[in-house]
């Protein structure tokens, strides 16, 4: 991978530290990661993409969507994340179907069109320069293909936490409903549901032709 924007080493280090233990601070319900999988509308067959995978906590769920010859492609920063999400690929059986690769999501390297849906899940405030993001996303769905952003609390928290935290993740915020309504309409998205609730925040967007 080469090197992206500063501070994003500072990033991926961030992540790497935290992947041994983050499948066991997760309290979140395979019920809501389902909820969020079906925004995507998948059928089987689809090639979809994970964009900040992390420990790929989405991955087996995706799989069964789009069997049977889908395929599920999971980027992330990280490899330390990468290597779990790898380990789990292997317990749940995901073989040819299942593709990782440590790639930035500023530049993903897949061609245009090339995916039926595209999640973020928890990682789109990570993304340093928001718009070329959900340029590159945009760019890689087909015709019609879906972009789900996703977290489980509401913008506020999400943002608050991340001032807390603070270090190499202490500015890393949603944007303002109208700012992500601009950013997606600025690709071709057309926003189907912007929800900011207590326990969720959505942005969900088709890509028009
Ligand atoms: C909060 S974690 C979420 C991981 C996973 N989606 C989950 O919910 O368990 C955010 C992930 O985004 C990744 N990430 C941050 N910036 C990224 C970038 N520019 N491109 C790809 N992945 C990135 C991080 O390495 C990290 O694994």
């Amino acid at each position: 991978m080469k090197p992206g924007f500063p501070g994003q080493e500072a990033i991926r280090e961030f992540f790497d530290r935290l992947a041994d233990d983050w499948d066991q601070d997760q309290v979140v319900g395979e019920d809501r990661l389902r909820a969020i999988v079906d925004l995507a509308c998948l059928c089987p067959g689809d090639r979809v993409l994970d964009v900040g995978t992390g420990t790929g906590v989405l991955l087996a769920l995706l799989a069964d969507r789009v069997r049977p010859h889908g395929r599920v492609v999971g980027v992330d920063l990280s490899p330390q994340m990468l290597a779990l999400a790898r380990r789990k690929g292997v317990t749940w059986g995901l073989g040819d179907e299942l593709e990782l690769l440590q790639a930035d999501v500023h530049a993903l390297p897949f061609p245009e069109g090339h995916f039926a849906a595209v999640l973020c899940y928890s990682a789109f405030p990570h993304f340093q320069r928001q718009a070329a993001a959900v340029g590159e996303m945009a760019r890689v769905l087909c015709p019609g293909g879906r972009l789900v952003i996703a977290h489980n609390e509401s913008r506020e928290a999400v943002n608050r936490r991340h001032r807390e935290i603070g270090g190499a993740i202490g500015g890393h915020e949603l944007p303002p409903a109208g700012e992500m309504r601009r950013l997606l309409a600025s690709q071709r998205l057309g926003p189907v549901l912007l929800k900011d609730e207590a326990d969720s925040y959505l942005a969900v967007a088709v890509r028009s032709c």
